[in-house]
């Protein structure tokens, strides 16, 4: 046999050493692996683990990646990349996850990420309508159902969910979350995050939560995306806090950073709520990552001299992963090797990384979440359908119904329906929804021909969502005078809501309320269907049409469940999760808002005097035109008289508040009783009104229950002026009712600690 020299040999053995490293073996203990794997890696390796790029099938921001399709591979094989974002197919994710598998020296598998935001290919309402329902385990379960289709698709990691608590629906990012409240937005972040993981994450039907955008993104000033906040850490504490500290306590394995600066800083460097509160107060150990390219952006706020620095300083800060930035790959290298980083700060960050890695299981198998055959039977799956629709029905909040003009009778004959968003199925899955297809969607149309059985049923669009053309308005007018009914179908495209997309202005868009107007002059009975991802303006519609449907963006079932409530098939329970102002000039406008010296809280036209020097606007009241927490059934309820187990408690004791709620009316229906405090004095004043309690519950007609809330000292509590968290003694009030405006108060006491 023909001997190879020697050197050939010692060749042979450095390249095979360099090119394929044995990965760890599958019985150590992953802190072993981990370990192993990173006293292997080389400086890029180990920033490579900190690079998450998005792939080539759509963009959610400016691209300055290098990296496209081939050469997109070959920084893969060279461990360059951590994982791709915003892709998906089980096939193709397969591919790639071999290709680093088999292809990199360390063998490390991808991350898959995605906006999984409301559903995968499944498409449930926007959160904000989700919201709406006050309804957890529907909403655990939207999030579960969207983990099985999307980890089918080959996905890991989504960037869900957003808990920005948002007061100023200018802000078009207030579609993505919970609303204005911190207690709703804590138990539904928390039921989101269960929904996506499950109760393993590395079973492969669920996928890690990255809760986002941490901190205060939704304060942005004057509601415009991307804009400076500038708050005081109670505000920061009682209010944005609470929902991420809920959707980590639920066990959210990644958080994302706020593309916003804080009080100076920008988020993404900011020592103070990613060291002191995150790590330290928290002892947050998963991951955190960074917005789209808000890294290198620190440059533009002006708190980074060069991408280097920023590096340096979102390293230092504890921001894990670079998205989209490469401002960790290109410099984090030369600032280790400089001395300018300590290297343990990189290694902890590339652990944590890799940590998330082995709890998805990917270690193990990288091929666990690309499954051909479950995605072809779960995605768009009949069931999955069903909990879409069920979760769409839940979320339209019934705003106004006049002489109850709905449900819509079984004997109505002609129906027009009328509007932009009537013959649309573009717009009905909403923001966020790129991987939903369009033509899935079932249009208001679709399922009003479906439920108006025997009806005749005619369309008209009228006008578009933003022109100015009233060409179609003759058209409309035409069709309602033929009509018993019209069903004006209206509001915001899916473009007018998400990232990048705050309004100045929060009417109806376009010449929307000018058509509404024309078909008003017909005398024809109107059911508005308002479609939105904020709260909108609607105080003429609130004046002049008899019923109006909160219809958010309702995903792929929209039709259907607009239909199935018109006719009462289900009786809507929605409650708003935020209020909807009478003009835009009132925002930011939130319930939970602190009194003046000088409230008013009168009719802002009353005359007199002695009212000029008041907290007042001289032409709109100070008052929501629909209040959170509020929605209307087909039935109706009456709260009896509310009672307590004492009038004072100690910190160690729990009052007992009493309620009696009885459905009235002749259908069956659900409500949605609140519970709210007002501590009436405080070390730092305190709100009007606290969300600190609710039970959605179902009643039969004439049915009466006897509803039972308990608090205790710890649903008191509140940063103090002192900076610690607690109740203090003093006078309370406690309120019940079936929205935030409407209650019954009681005072009671809490005596002491
Ligand atoms: C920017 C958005 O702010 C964030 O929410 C999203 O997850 C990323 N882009 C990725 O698409």
């Amino acid at each position: 046999m023909k001997r190879f020299p020697l050197s050939v040999f010692a060749l042979g053995l450095l390249l095979f050493t360099f090119t394929s490293f044995t990965p760890p073996q599958k019985k150590d203990p992953p802190e072993k692996r981990i370990e192993d794997l990173l006293a292997k890696m080389t400086l890029e390796e180990k920033v490579g683990q900190l690079n998450f790029v998005v792939g080539d099938l759509f963009n959610t921001g400016p691209t300055v990646r290098t990296a496209q399709s081939d050469k997109f591979n070959e920084a893969i094989k060279n461990g360059q990349i951590t994982g791709i974002f915003n892709i998906h197919g089980a096939e193709y994710i397969g591919k790639l996850q071999r290709m680093a598998v088999k292809e990199s020296r360390l063998g490390i598998p991808l991350l898959i990420g995605a906006d999984i935001i409301h559903g995968f290919k499944t498409i449930f309402p926007i959160p904000l309508g989700e919201s709406a329902s006050w309804d957890l385990a529907a909403i655990e379960n939207g999030a579960r159902v969207a983990a099985l289709e999307s980890s089918a698709g080959g996905i890991n990691l989504t960037f869900a969910p957003m808990v920005d608590i948002t007061r100023d629906s200018r802000w078009g990012r207030t579609a993505e979350g919970a609303g204005e409240d911190p207690y709703l937005g804590s138990l539904i972040a928390a039921a989101r995050v269960k929904g996506f993981q499950g109760k393993d994450l590395a079973d492969p039907r669920t996928i890690a939560a990255c809760v986002k955008h941490f901190v205060a993104y939704g304060a942005a000033e004057a509601g415009r995306d991307y804009n400076t906040t500038d708050m005081s850490e109670y505000l920061l504490r009682d209010v944005y806090l609470p929902p991420f500290k809920a959707a980590l306590d639920a066990g959210s394995a990644t958080l994302m950073t706020s593309f916003n600066e804080l009080n100076g800083v920008p988020a993404t460097g900011n020592m103070f709520i990613l060291q002191q509160i995150l790590r330290k107060e928290w002892g947050f150990t998963g991951t955190v990552i960074s917005d789209w390219q808000n890294i290198t952006e620190m440059v533009q706020h002006g708190y980074s001299k060069d991408h280097a620095q920023a590096a340096e300083q979102a390293l230092q800060a504890g921001t894990d992963v670079d998205m989209m930035g490469e401002a960790y790959l290109k410099f984090v290298p030369g600032l280790v090797r400089s001395g300018k980083l300590d290297q343990k700060i990189l290694d902890e960050s590339v652990r944590r990384v890799l940590w998330l890695k082995f709890k998805l299981g990917l270690f193990d198998n990288p091929y666990r979440y690309s499954d051909s055959k479950r995605e072809k039977r779960e995605i768009r799956s009949r069931e999955n359908l069903a909990v879409a629709f069920d979760m769409a029905r839940k979320s339209i909040v019934l705003l106004k119904n006049q002489g109850n003009a709905l449900p819509l009778s079984a004997s109505t004959k002609k129906i027009a329906v009328i509007g932009p968003l009537g013959n649309n199925k573009a717009d009905m899955n909403g923001t966020w929804s790129f991987f939903g297809e369009e033509q899935h969607a079932v249009s208001f149309l679709e399922g009003i021909r479906k439920y108006a059985k025997g009806a005749q049923v005619t369309f008209a669009q009228g006008c578009d969502l933003y022109s100015n053309s009233t060409a179609g308005f003759a058209e409309a007018v035409t069709a309602a005078r033929n009509a018993d009914v019209v069903i004006m179908a209206l509001g915001e495209s899916a473009v007018m809501n998400g990232e990048g997309a705050s309004r100045a202005d929060i009417g109806l868009p376009g010449v929307q309320l000018d058509l509404v107007k024309e078909i008003h002059k017909t005398g024809k009975p109107i059911v508005a269907l308002v479609s939105s991802g904020r709260a909108l303006e609607l105080t003429w519609l609130d004046q002049h049409i008899p019923a109006i449907l909160a219809t958010w963006s309702l995903g792929s079932e929209a039709g259907n469940a607009a239909a199935s409530v018109l006719w009462g098939e289900y009786n809507p329970a929605g409650k708003l999760p935020l209020s909807f102002p009478r003009h835009v000039g009132q925002l930011p406008l939130y319930y939970n808002h602190k009194n003046t010296g000088r409230m008013y809280e009168g009719d802002h036209s009353e005359p007199g005097s002695e009212r000029v020097y008041k907290s007042r606007y001289r032409d709109v009241p100070n008052t929501p035109l629909y209040p959170f927490g509020y929605g209307l059934s087909y039935t109706t309820f009456a709260y009896g008289a509310p009672t307590l187990s004492k009038s004072s408690i100690t910190g160690a004791e729990t009052l007992t508040v009493t309620v009696e709620v009885t459905n009235t009316g002749k259908v069956p229906g659900e409500e949605v009783v609140q519970l709210y405090i007002q501590d009436l004095v405080g070390s730092t004043a305190r709100p009007v009104k606290q969300l600190k309690k609710f039970q959605k519950l179902a009643f039969a007609p004439g049915e009466k229950k006897t509803v039972t809330f308990t608090l205790n000292a710890a649903d008191l509590a509140f940063w103090r002026q002192d900076m610690t968290f607690g109740a203090e003694p003093g006078d309370f009030k406690v309120m019940v009712g079936g929205n935030s405006r409407d209650v019954q108060a009681l005072p009671f006491t809490l005596t002491s600690l």
